[in-house]
């Protein structure tokens, strides 16, 4: 017998990706709900070669679905997901909400997928930032080798990672520069994305970093080591999708450029594509649709000692998100791990 699962947030960017990854990986699942906001409601979203119609989160019954697969926003999971998993359907939530609570395992199955056995206390694990979850994917078999002591990253984030409006004023201010008239101001960024760079994502912090520069932080030390030094600056580009990492690693021990492409061309969910000549590297364009975390650009650092510099580039709506949620359920079902909902 399969699951059944409701995908929350089934209208925006994540949630459509997460009905096809769902539907490509042949996820075990008798039957999945899509579910957004009322003013959705009877709207089509494709699954595999069907088409579901939305529901309505207020009025939706979660007694008997195994999985919430949640991609609403840190208020709607807030609110939702402890009544959701209090009636035993376990929500694997895409939001910040839940991502620093000690009682809820924050996951890459690829990097502590032992870690999830803690879902049981809210029934809730969360996935992180897309940021991050492309980046530790890279930093685990490196740290488990040559033991990683700080990282500096830069990261050249796409605008679907704000979501389907984001993405629609990066196409309307695209185009307001070449038709007259079409002018488009900035609406969901502070300023005009196209043709541009804006080295600000999220809100600001106290000490002048961004929340989303914290996050990277804090995610990376609960997810791989808290030991590890990191700090970030995020910028986001005229990019629809695949999010590119300039990152700077330091190790305790020494490591060559050579024996990092090796360990990375075994490592789960990795592809090393590194030739140095004109476009023997990744760029996002090339990444978007796809599973994998590419890594270009792998060369010695030597400003410092052990260290190395690297091209970090992923989807962030597949292994930055949905991706990794259809994987967390995968990972609960593989190691036993449910109860089945009644
Ligand atoms: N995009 C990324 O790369 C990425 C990566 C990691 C995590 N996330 C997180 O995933 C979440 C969703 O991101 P997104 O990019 O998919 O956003 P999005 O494209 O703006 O979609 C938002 C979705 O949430 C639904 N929603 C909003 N309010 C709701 C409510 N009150 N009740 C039920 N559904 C509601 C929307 O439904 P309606 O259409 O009915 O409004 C829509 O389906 C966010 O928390 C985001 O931070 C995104």
């Amino acid at each position: 017998m399969g699951y059944k699962v409701a995908v929350i947030g089934a209208t925006g960017n994540v949630g459509r990706e997460m009905l096809n990854i769902l539907a490509e990986r042949e996820f075990p699942a008798d039957e999945v709900f899509a579910i957004a906001s009322r003013k959705s409601m009877g709207v089509e979203v494709s699954y595999g070669d069907k088409r579901l119609k939305c529901r309505d989160l207020e009025q939706f019954d979660f007694r008997g679905v195994d999985f919430a697969l949640m991609s609403a926003g840190s208020a709607v999971s807030k609110e939702w997901s402890p009544k959701i998993g209090a009636q035993g359907c376990v929500v694997i939530d895409n939001s910040s909400c839940w991502r620093y609570d000690p009682d809820v395992p924050l996951i890459v199955p690829e990097v502590n997928a032992d870690a999830v056995v803690g879902f049981t206390k809210k029934n809730i694990v969360a996935n992180p930032n897309c940021s991050t979850a492309q980046l530790v994917v890279v930093l685990k078999p490196l740290h488990d080798q040559a033991k990683i002591k700080r990282v500096v990253v830069a990261t050249y984030q796409s605008v679907s990672g704000a979501g389907k409006e984001a993405m629609d004023e990066l196409w309307s201010q695209t185009k307001g520069k070449y038709v007259p008239g079409q002018e488009y101001a900035p609406k969901k960024f502070p300023k005009e994305i196209a043709f541009n760079c804006i080295p600000h994502v999220d809100v600001f912090m106290e000490d002048g970093y961004t929340r989303e520069e914290w996050k990277m932080v804090a995610e990376t030390k609960k997810i791989l080591d808290p030991r590890i030094k990191l700090t970030a600056t995020c910028v986001r580009v005229p990019v629809f999708v695949g999010h590119s990492e300039a990152v700077n690693v330091e190790f305790e021990k020494p490591i060559t450029a050579e024996e990092a492409r090796q360990i990375l061309r075994e490592a789960p969910g990795c592809l090393v594509i590194d030739k140095h000549e004109p476009g023997g590297y990744i760029t996002p364009m090339e990444a978007a649709g796809e599973d994998a975390t590419y890594i270009s650009r792998i060369r010695e650092d030597g400003t410092v000692e052990n260290g190395l510099a690297m091209w970090i580039v992923s989807d962030n709506l597949r292994k930055g998100a949905a991706l990794n949620a259809v994987q967390i359920a995968e990972v609960l079902i593989n190691r036993k791990l449910l109860r089945k909902a009644a």
